[in-house]
């Protein structure tokens, strides 16, 4: 591998380590929230659960939904919660209690110090409840819906900068599902209702569901044509399984990431050309990671209960590996992919998990994100990587090691993250760092272990780094052992 300071990508935005909660299962309920648990804070939301997040330094967190949002009031989750209705939730079909809602879920957004992306609904609701909400929670004051906000409580506006027009329009499971035309249209005239409202906004188009959807990539092509001017960013979403257990082809999933990448900068590009636009469409891959674990247990639940165990994926170590080379791919586009959401934070195909009443505890995937999160800010420099390659069963090339480097200029330094795909054999990293005269290594922290399916618990931590990684400098480069099925952090400092 080669690094030079001068190769560079693009600075890397912090929010690409963004997450999501949904009113979904026990994400919200018996997650970030329970106020009968001993750990709980005078709002109800548990403190354990504020720790593990705090590690993660989460920037930006997605609400409410998902699915979910497509058929939300969101004015059933606002003022006195005894007055708040109990709705059927149409799209996991569950007892929506209201207990937590927009404002609440800001106390929590505030105490993680992060920022909110928050949804409007454009399933079964539009422009007006969408102007509505952004009245409600970024107008200072003096209007029906400001003065409604600091009546409920909240004197301050939340200043929400960013939001999502809807969710997965293009999938017939949503309700209010659309065609690409009826949601571009309608995407377009909530966006220009909302910035009427408030113009320093962000806002985010819905992009397709995932690359399988039959109408990809026209969706993009024909929503970007209605919206292109008005919107910032395009949404992508994914998930990923190893269905056939097939470790080798599995890890090799972070390819079809990067291809589903390149084809939605591709038809940005194409729109921004017809359009002989100056501006350049960024990409927003609010939903992203393993799901596959749970399904036939979900397929085992009851309807219209509260906050049953719904989407609780179990991760093992394979899945941390997955994890860490789908990072090192948004890392690779730091140039367009400005936001990213790993789906979901807790409890939701969450690298956090809670027992009702009981402990909070770290799943495998929590650790990448983490390590990806605190140490890979600043800019995402282009490695030039030789690797060999193995074919598995669906791709051909995948290269064994897949690696990103960031360079923090401020803090003079240097972080290399690579994943080690070869399941039999160590790789010998040798890395020439050229411009980074007078670094050393500081730590080399590895997530190894021999069993590729050992998945961590609530007493047990199965899956868990050590910084005993070999990395060190000869003659100005870098040498590494990179344990074979293995991610790895190398950090260096001037
Ligand atoms: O994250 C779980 C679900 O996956 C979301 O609600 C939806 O947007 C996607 O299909």
């Amino acid at each position: 591998m080669v690094l030079d300071k001068q190769y560079k990508i693009a600075e890397v935005d912090k929010r690409i380590y963004g997450s999501f909660i949904e009113h979904l299962g026990r994400a919200v309920y018996g997650g970030i929230y329970d106020p009968t648990h001993p750990d709980a804070d005078e709002d109800g939301f548990r403190k354990d659960v504020i720790d593990l997040v705090n590690e993660l330094k989460l920037p930006i967190v997605r609400y409410p939904g998902g699915n979910m949002v497509s058929a939300y009031n969101w004015e059933d989750g606002v003022g006195p919660k005894e007055l708040r209705p109990r709705r059927l939730e149409l799209a996991w079909r569950t007892i929506e209690t209201n207990e937590v809602g927009t404002n609440e879920f800001m106390k929590w957004a505030n105490k993680v110090n992060a920022e909110v992306m928050m949804a409007v609904n454009l399933g079964t609701r539009g422009i007006d409840a969408a102007r509505h909400l952004i009245e409600y929670c970024n107008h200072p004051s003096g209007t029906y819906y400001s003065d409604l906000r600091i009546k409920h409580g909240f004197k301050e506006p939340h200043r929400i900068k960013t939001w999502c027009l809807g969710n997965e329009m293009d999938g017939p499971w949503q309700v209010g599902h659309k065609t690409a035309d009826e949601y571009g249209r309608l995407a377009l005239e909530t966006a220009k209702a909302m910035r009427l409202v408030d113009p320093t906004i962000e806002l985010v188009a819905c992009g397709s569901s995932n690359s399988d959807m039959p109408t990809f990539p026209e969706w993009e092509a024909t929503v970007l044509d209605h919206t292109y001017e008005a919107v910032d960013y395009i949404s992508l979403h994914q998930y990923y399984g190893n269905r056939s257990d097939d470790t080798a082809n599995y890890l090799a999933k972070s390819m079809v990431m990067d291809d589903f990448i390149k084809t939605v900068i591709a038809t940005c590009d194409y729109v921004k050309a017809k359009k002989r636009s100056k501006k350049t469409m960024n990409l927003s891959f609010d939903e992203w990671n393993v799901w596959y674990h749970s399904n036939d247990q979900d397929r085992q639940i009851e309807p219209w209960e509260i906050a049953p165990p719904q989407l609780e994926d179990i991760y093992n170590f394979e899945d941390a590996l997955l994890v860490g080379t789908l990072i090192i791919t948004f890392l690779k586009h730091a140039d367009r992919v400005k936001m990213a959401c790993l789906a979901q934070l807790v409890n939701v195909i969450a690298p956090i998990m809670t027992e009702n009443g009981g402990g909070a505890w770290k799943q495998t995937i929590f650790y990448p994100y983490m390590h990806a999160s605190v140490y890979g800010r600043g800019v995402s420099l282009n490695p030039v990587i030789q690797s060999s390659k193995y074919d598995s069963k669906e791709y051909t090339d995948v290269p064994y090691l897949e690696s990103a480097a960031v360079y923090n200029e401020a803090n003079e330094e240097l972080t290399i993250f690579a994943v080690n795909r070869h399941l039999e054999e160590q790789l010998e990293l040798e890395c020439d760092i050229r411009s980074f005269e007078d670094y050393q290594v500081i730590e080399h922290i590895v997530l190894e272990n021999s069993d590729l399916k050992v998945a961590n618990s609530v007493g047990k931590q199965q899956v868990k780094p050590h910084s005993n990684g070999n990395a060190g400098l000869q003659d100005g480069r870098l040498f590494a052992h990179l344990p074979k099925a293995s991610w790895n952090v190398i950090r260096l400092k001037k």
